[in-house]
């Protein structure tokens, strides 16, 4: 496979793609590869004969109190363990080649980028907008694969694709989990025994939302308290945020209906560390009540 570290060699690739009449796929990472990556890969060689990932971590999505410099880098594994699934190109810039000296320009979805996960990390999501746009230009991809896993991502990356009328499907996979319910991310690889069962509680008050839901429960404050409930008896947790909020635009509802999001999330407390942040979340689907009997 070719890692390729230079945009124009980039855009040649996927050119000389096209012009074989390929359809190209891409899954952007930023490396330290897990099964939830490896499942965006399958589902974009599923969709698509050709696919290109990126492994660039981003510093303009890190805060300045934030792991930038210990953010786990291994690009010989990542590599082989994409060749395994068959992709076909690894896109690998350094930083200078994204952000030559004098690059000033930022790309921001206004409204949705300050609320939620944006209220706790200032600058994140316009850090994760302007290289996505950036990296959508270069590989100029049929479409692009991001986990609802990060759903708060997912939904700004799509409004700017809307709103920048980019010609680009994107694409979302469904979260991937390990045997105990607690969905694939690298930051699992800093809980230790104590914490990692303290984390399934994320996945258990998830569920519980939604036997709420299927139950008839249409109220979000109610939800959100019975998952906070869970979360908080565990002793090694400390609630950042519940919200149950409407998939499409993570507004705030005054009743569950249509697509709606429950967003969790959490630090977990984790012996001789910083605490670890780890956020999850599921989408139900809410159906419309039947009407009363006897009404037309
Ligand atoms: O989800 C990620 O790994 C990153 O936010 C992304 C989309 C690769 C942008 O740096």
């Amino acid at each position: 496979v070719e890692v390729v570290t230079k945009i124009p060699r980039m855009r040649a690739v996927v050119d000389e793609l096209r012009r074989q009449g390929r359809r190209v796929g891409f899954v952007p990472t930023m490396g330290a590869l897990h099964e939830g990556h490896l499942s965006l890969v399958r589902l974009a060689k599923q969709r698509s004969a050709d696919v290109v990932a990126s492994i660039f971590v981003n510093p303009k999505q890190f805060g300045p109190a934030e792991d930038l410099a210990t953010y786990p880098r291994d690009l010989v594994r990542d590599c082989e363990l994409l060749v395994r699934e068959g992709v076909a190109s690894v896109f690998a810039p350094d930083g200078d080649e994204m952000y030559p000296p004098g690059f000033a320009t930022a790309v921001e979805v206004r409204g949705l980028s300050d609320i939620l996960v944006g209220e706790r990390r200032p600058g994140h999501f316009a850090g994760v907008t302007t290289v996505v746009l950036k990296l959508l230009d270069i590989v100029r991809p049929d479409f692009a694969v991001f986990g609802w896993k990060d759903a708060q991502q997912l939904v700004i990356v799509q409004r700017m694709v809307r709103d920048l009328d980019l010609p680009v499907e994107i694409v979302g996979a469904p979260t991937v989990r390990e045997a105990d319910g607690v969905a694939a991310s690298s930051r699992n690889l800093h809980l230790d025994e104590p914490a990692r069962r303290a984390a399934a509680a994320i996945h258990r008050s998830l569920q519980e939302a939604i036997r709420l839901v299927e139950s008839g429960e249409r109220s979000p404050q109610r939800v959100e308290e019975a998952v906070r409930a869970i979360l908080e008896a565990e002793p090694l947790l400390a609630v950042d945020s519940v919200k149950a909020v409407g998939a499409r635009d993570l507004a705030e509802l005054k009743r569950l209906g249509g697509l709606v999001l429950v967003l969790v999330s959490v630090r977990v407390t984790v012996e001789g560390r910083d605490p670890v942040v780890l956020i999850d979340n599921v989408r139900i689907e809410v159906q419309e009540e039947a009407p009363p009997k006897g009404s037309p």
